[in-house]
């Protein structure tokens, strides 16, 4: 569906969060398929395993490190497996995410709360600060995080996941301007409904009825795929984007929010 564009990523190195399925595991795959080597961080072992196998069926090369983005020393621990395996860490991309309980902010639990946040928002930003860290010593590096159309507009029964998505946004304008002169860019991409297993969970896509109405909220008329997110994520760490900075690259289809 996407066109074949060609990056030159010999010799990188880029980790991906959330990298055992879905957008994450598109990402890494199409990281590997323009040269770069991958760290596929995930707390699923076997959908990471999994991406491992596709990249190197492939001929790519990646290696799985388990990662709980709610724990500092895993994301540390992410960051030092990209350097011990392949010699850097050019790009990161802070995906992992979750959808969560869906109930009214009244209803909704303070546990449900946090734990969505933890993970959405909290997790970014202690990705962000290990990741930081070592491309400022070493220079340089591209980073984008995983917000959603979600952090523009709001949507019922979503307040948790909503509000995270709107704070990677604020997270990823302030790290832009922070570490611009260490020529670290930071940008973050916000998707329309795609179609991944957080959608099926969610009880998007199972629901035909309900399918067709959050699709027809996109100019398109349907959701989109993760090969189209995952095109918008290289494009953004490419040299072509060497002015983009601190952007909330939208991939949306127009989407009409409500
Ligand atoms: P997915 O469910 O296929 O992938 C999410 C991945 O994150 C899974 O592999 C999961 O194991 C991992 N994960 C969950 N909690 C984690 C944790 N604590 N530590 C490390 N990894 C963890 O879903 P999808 O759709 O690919 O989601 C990827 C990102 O895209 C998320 O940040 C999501 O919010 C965002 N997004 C998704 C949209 C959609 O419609 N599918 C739309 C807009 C944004």
């Amino acid at each position: 569906m996407t066109a074949m564009v060609q990056y030159d990523f010999d010799g990188t190195t880029a980790v991906v969060t959330g990298a055992a399925s879905g957008i994450g595991r598109q990402t890494a795959l199409e990281f590997a398929r323009h040269g770069a080597s991958v760290v596929v961080a995930d707390v699923d072992d076997n959908g990471a395993a999994e991406t491992v196998d596709l990249i190197a069926d492939d001929g790519g090369e990646a290696v799985a490190v388990h990662t709980d983005v709610t724990e500092m020393s895993d994301v540390e621990r992410m960051v030092e497996t990209a350097v011990d395996e392949f010699g850097s860490l050019d790009y990161a991309v802070n995906n992992a995410g979750i959808g969560g309980a869906q109930e009214p902010i009244g209803d909704l639990d303070e546990a449900d709360w946090e734990r969505i946040v933890d993970i959405n928002l909290n997790g970014v930003w202690r990705s962000l600060s290990a990741e930081v860290d070592h491309m400022v010593d070493q220079d340089g590096g591209v980073i984008v995080n995983m917000a959603s159309v979600l952090g523009h507009v709001g949507f019922q029964n979503a307040s948790a996941y909503v509000a995270a998505k709107h704070g990677v946004l604020g997270l990823t304008k302030t790290a832009a301007w922070e570490y611009a002169d260490d020529d670290i860019r930071v940008n973050a991409v916000c998707p329309g409904f795609i179609e991944t297993n957080m959608l099926e969970e969610g009880g998007i896509t199972s629901d035909e009825q309900l399918r067709q109405e959050i699709a027809g909220r996109h100019s398109q008329n349907r959701l989109g795929e993760p090969e189209e997110i995952a095109a918008a994520v290289v494009w953004l760490c490419s040299d072509a984007a060497s002015f983009t900075n601190g952007e909330p690259l939208t991939v949306d289809s127009g989407y009409r929010g409500i």
